[in-house]
């Protein structure tokens, strides 16, 4: 039965970076995966969420949690995302579902979406995160896209994406980046956020939006602003959660799915439904990654050392963003001013796919093929070298310094 199989294509981030780990070079720079590295090239633990783990330390506790998680953890990341104060929590038009990352947050939301036949088609900006796609097709659903970013490729096309989001047959939904757009690092400005919504709420379409980075980008609450908004004035919507990179809690697997419905008694309804498409995937999530998240998030002072330290790596990747631009203004005749003003781990750097490869290949620093880079992969001592080699390609003569990791 399975001998006439063919293989699936590999991942186009995680098969690369496989490729990086067997690369040999001693040098080599890795701004593949969107994960946060600090100075030494190591994924940091936040001092709030290991002195969680100690207080969770103690006797096993064994048993199933409910089918949408701890629900205590659902009300903490819905504050954390919609404000503290927010009528609709105080209305109960709302439902949280703990779901295994954000990857299992969006899969739950195209379940239910397919599976209530909510929508039949999900429209994403091209481009936008690989998985997109392929998560939303799985569950039954139609994909399409609208533009996002210009013709150069660096800054948001913002009249040809609401003049495509007009087009979009009502009653269809609009998966948008809540902040920190992935690939692109390109995001609308507030004002922009508001016309948006604006729009989405005249045209009567579903908004989903994706957070995978709060904190990353403007700063915590002002991370929010596009799902705050929507939740004032848009009756319906889904927002998805991932605490993998705000609390460096990758192999985890925490996130949520957050519905906003009209009234309570429709949440309940839509809780049940949540419920059904969760128990017939895995049937109930893990409990440490979020009892982890429970913990820091209720807790002032835990919840005080983790804001700190998440400002601190954002404000780490914004000075590597000045810095990289400022070396890459030195040596290049390309111009790539624009990494300066994306947000985000993420930058598009404009770089063709040819020249990604010769980065790959003959200087042994791994971009995605599309250009994309992690930011957070910079450091004090490969920040030089990268940049060497990019002016390499791209100015396309020898740098008169071979890189370290040539
Ligand atoms: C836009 C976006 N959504 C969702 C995810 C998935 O998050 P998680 O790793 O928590 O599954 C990512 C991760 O890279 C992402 O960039």
């Amino acid at each position: 039965m399975f001998q006439n199989l063919t293989a699936a294509p590999d991942d186009p981030i995680l098969g690369l970076n496989e490729k990086f780990k067997q690369d040999q070079r001693s040098g080599k720079v890795n701004l593949i995966v969107g994960v946060y590295q600090d100075e030494s090239g190591e994924i940091p633990e936040f001092q709030a969420v290991a002195e969680a783990r100690r207080r969770l330390a103690g006797p096993h506790k064994a048993n199933y949690l409910p089918i949408e998680g701890d629900p205590a953890y659902g009300t903490l990341a819905t504050q954390l995302i919609l404000g503290s104060d927010a009528p609709r929590m105080a209305q109960g038009a709302w439902v949280a579902a703990q779901t295994l990352g954000g990857t299992g947050g969006l899969r739950v939301v195209a379940d239910f979406l397919a599976r209530c036949q909510v929508v039949q088609t999900v429209w994403h900006t091209n481009p936008t995160w690989v998985n997109h796609q392929a998560i939303f097709q799985a569950a039954g659903l139609q994909t399409a896209a609208f533009p996002y970013l210009d013709a150069a490729g660096k800054g948001l096309d913002f009249t040809a994406m609401m003049a495509a989001l007009e087009q979009i047959p009502t009653g269809q939904a609009v998966l948008i980046h809540g902040c920190c757009h992935n690939p692109t690092g390109v995001d609308p400005t507030p004002a922009q956020w508001q016309e948006i919504v604006t729009l989405l709420k005249q045209r009567q379409l579903l908004p989903i939006l994706d957070c995978a980075y709060q904190g990353f980008g403007a700063g915590l609450e002002a991370d929010a602003l596009a799902c705050r908004l929507v939740s004032e004035q848009i009756d319906e919507a889904v927002i998805i959660q991932s605490f993998s990179k705000n609390f460096s809690l990758y192999n985890q697997r925490v996130g949520a799915a957050i519905f906003l419905t009209k009234s309570q008694a429709e949440a309940q309804v839509l809780r049940s439904q949540v419920k059904a498409a969760i128990r017939a995937n895995y049937s109930n999530p893990p409990q440490h990654g979020a009892a982890i998240v429970r913990t820091v998030l209720g807790d002032s002072e835990l919840r005080g050392s983790w804001q700190a330290e998440l400002e601190d790596m954002r404000q780490r990747i914004a000075t590597l963003r000045q810095r990289f631009a400022a070396s890459l203004r030195e040596k290049c005749a390309v111009d790539f001013s624009h990494i300066s003003q994306q947000a985000g781990m993420f930058s598009f750097s404009g770089l063709t796919p040819e020249q990604v490869t010769r980065l790959r290949d003959e200087f042994g620093v791994y971009f995605v093929g599309n250009g994309r880079m992690n930011v957070a992969g910079l450091n004090e001592s490969n920040l030089e070298p990268t940049t060497r080699a990019i002016a390499a390609v791209v100015n396309s003569v020898v740098p008169d310094t071979v890189p370290a990791n040539a």
